[in-house]
């Protein structure tokens, strides 16, 4: 199954995409852990992305369609794949149909942009290995301990009140329009994202089945 999920920044794809992966087997692929991924090693791509990142922008087409190119020809893909944060933009959906890639379904999570605040100010990730947790929802055993790894838990510098409103303003103006484009291609469902992670995952699930 190839799949994309869509969703607002903080609406819990990045949590579905690691519960769906798991239970299909298939890999999980974000272009944002990817691109964070770069900036923390320094890389070429990383000193390109740092500062759209952390202003809320998004990163230039051409850039993460390399990105995407490059990942989707890797052997563990030939399966299936969960494409988590792109396409983020119809430039970058227009070159996933024509890398030839057939995508079967499109879920889009869908979370009012007042509740998102919330999500976000609480959210903390891993230093070390970039696991995500939530002082409310997602608490790590030990206060600002990552589980998997020990590493120290901080709190992503996009997940400042100011910048999740620029992300949010992206996300209408630029993303959003992809559920018109996926619901053309008969492939969108969308999916009211709940309080509980396992009730979104449940309903997810039963979008991929109809
Ligand atoms: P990216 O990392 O993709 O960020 P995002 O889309 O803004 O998504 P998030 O990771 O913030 O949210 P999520 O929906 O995955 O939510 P999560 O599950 O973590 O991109 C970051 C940046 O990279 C972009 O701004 C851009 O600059 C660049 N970039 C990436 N891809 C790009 C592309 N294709 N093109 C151009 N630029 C690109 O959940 C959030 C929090 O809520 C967590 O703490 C979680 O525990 C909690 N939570 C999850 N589900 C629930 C629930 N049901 N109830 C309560 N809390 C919940």
């Amino acid at each position: 199954m190839n799949l994309i999920l869509l969703g607002a920044p903080g609406a819990g794809k990045g949590t579905q995409a690691e519960i769906i992966c798991e239970q299909f087997s298939i890999p999980s692929i974000s272009t944002g852990n990817i691109i964070r991924e770069s900036v923390k090693n320094g890389t070429e791509l990383g000193l390109k992305a740092k500062s759209y990142m952390d202003s809320g922008e998004l990163v230039p087409d051409a850039v993460v369609i390399g990105i995407i190119k490059e990942r989707l020809a890797q052997d563990d893909c030939q399966n299936g794949f969960i494409l988590d944060g792109f396409p983020r933009t119809i430039p970058q959906a227009e070159a996933l149909d024509q890398m030839g890639v057939v995508i079967d379904r499109v879920v889009s999570i869908e979370v009012a942009d007042e509740k998102i605040a919330a999500r976000m100010s609480g959210r903390r990730v891993c230093s070390k290995c970039g696991a995500s947790y939530h002082l409310e929802y997602k608490k790590p055993a030990k206060d600002g301990v990552c589980d998997a790894c020990g590493g120290e838990l901080i709190q992503r510098k996009d997940d400042a009140p100011e910048t999740v409103i620029e992300r949010l303003r992206v996300y209408h103006e630029q993303t959003e329009p992809l559920k018109d484009y996926y619901e053309k291609a008969g492939k969108l469902r969308l999916v009211e994202g709940q309080e509980q992670v396992a009730d979104t995952t449940a309903l997810t699930l039963a979008a991929l089945k109809d």
